[in-house]
């Protein structure tokens, strides 16, 4: 049996900038009740952990994040510790199929609380790495329900890639068909850029055999996506118009799905290049109604013009997280992994995730 050390390290942000992040000795903490304690092996870094970290991650008015924080909610690790179990209870978050035993390897769900169904604010008050201390430590003491075991077939660094970039594109892909049903061949996919949510997106949907679309600012990106299965690739920075461009490819169809992660400059193109009845996935970040001191039709109107539906994700819930992992495992979709950091140079890895300069996703090895 593991026995855990009695002094840990973690890194912490006072949410004051990339430049301040701070690497910390504190106490091993001890799981209590329905809780288990994780060794924590690889962290993988979300945009959102460099808006924390630089105070600007303030759009959810229910999050209210304490003044330190520990940074980051992405992690596979082993359980090395558990609490006593409740026994006979009917509580949701209590429920035994949660249960896990000292050895297993697991991955967090984000927002702890969100076990099925539609999100709440009370959900995202209890996102992990703001305002929920994160995992960018050594050791975490987590509830049952916020962990989920992942399968063998995948590394540490793949596993904790997953449960927001891959969860996010997931989501986007599949949350509006019935129970059961996901997207599959004869569906065009349009994913924007080459962060962790798109070739997440790319890898689901290329895997469910459906036909992909994606734009960079990278050549030599677009090449690795291709690899990937992408079959039309386009720059947007050589190709500002890429959404006529897209129109083209799909022989004046459209993309069955978007995936918006551009907001404010790329939502307007999307709209052209949707098809009749598709489905912009919102994932990035819009604002208002109305576009003010201008006479451009407004986002309401640009939905009804194609008769498309707009939907905000906002990761997903515990049970979705788990049919993703089936279909990962059926696949053998390993997430991509562009670059891995040490874990004394946790401050530098988010500073690369931040420059934009990576393909999929940026890993900070905990445990070497
Ligand atoms: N709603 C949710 O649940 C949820 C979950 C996850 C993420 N998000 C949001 O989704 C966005 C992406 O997150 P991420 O973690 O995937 O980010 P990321 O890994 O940091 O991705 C950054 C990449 O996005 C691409 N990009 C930047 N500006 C673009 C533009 N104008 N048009 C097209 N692509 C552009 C770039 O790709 P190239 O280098 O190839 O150009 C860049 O490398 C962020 O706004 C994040 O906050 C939301």
């Amino acid at each position: 049996m593991m026995v855990p050390p009695q002094r840990i390290r973690q890194w912490s942000t006072g949410q004051d900038g990339l430049d301040k992040l701070r690497l910390d000795e504190t106490d091993c903490p001890t799981p209590g009740q329905d809780e288990v304690l994780v060794e924590v092996h690889a962290v993988s870094l979300n945009y959102r952990d460099t808006e924390v970290a630089m105070g600007l991650y303030n759009h959810h008015k229910s999050v209210d994040h304490p003044p330190a924080l520990v940074p980051c909610s992405d992690m596979c690790g082993v359980v090395v510790a558990v609490g006593p179990y409740s026994k006979n209870t009917s509580d949701p978050y209590k429920n035994p199929a949660f249960q896990l035993k000292e050895g297993d390897r697991v991955i967090s769900t984000f927002a702890a609380t969100h076990l099925t169904g539609q999100v709440q604010a009370s959900d995202v008050a209890n996102g992990l790495g703001g305002p929920a201390p994160g995992v960018l430590t050594q050791y975490r003491v987590f509830p049952t329900y916020n962990v989920v075991k992942v399968p063998n077939y995948l590394s540490a660094q793949e596993a904790s890639c997953l449960p927001i970039a891959a969860m996010t594109a997931w989501m986007s892909l599949n949350c509006m068909r019935a129970q059961g049903e996901i997207i599959g061949p004869n569906e065009t996919v349009l994913c924007q850029g080459t962060g962790g949510v798109s070739i997440a997106a790319l890898q689901i949907a290329a895997a469910a055999g459906a036909s992909v679309v994606i734009t960079s600012s990278s050549d030599s990106k677009l090449e690795r996506a291709r690899k990937l299965g992408a079959k039309t690739l386009v720059n947007y920075n050589s190709t500002p118009d890429w959404e006529a461009f897209v129109l083209k490819a799909t022989a004046d169809a459209g993309a069955d799905v978007v995936l918006e992660v551009g907001g404010a400059k790329t939502l307007r193109k999307s709209f052209d290049c949707v098809k009749f009845g598709g489905l912009i996935a919102c994932i990035g970040y819009l604002s208002g109604k109305v576009d003010d001191d201008t006479d451009r039709t407004n986002t309401n109107l640009l939905c009804l013009k194609r008769n498309v539906t707009l939907k905000g994700i906002l990761n997903g819930p515990r049970d979705r997280l788990e049919e993703m992992l089936r279909f990962y495992k059926e696949k053998g979709i390993k997430p991509v992994v562009d670059r891995v950091f040490k874990f004394e140079e946790g401050n530098e890895a988010l500073k690369y995730l931040y420059s934009g300069g990576h393909f999929g996703k940026v890993v900070v090895q905990v445990k070497e």
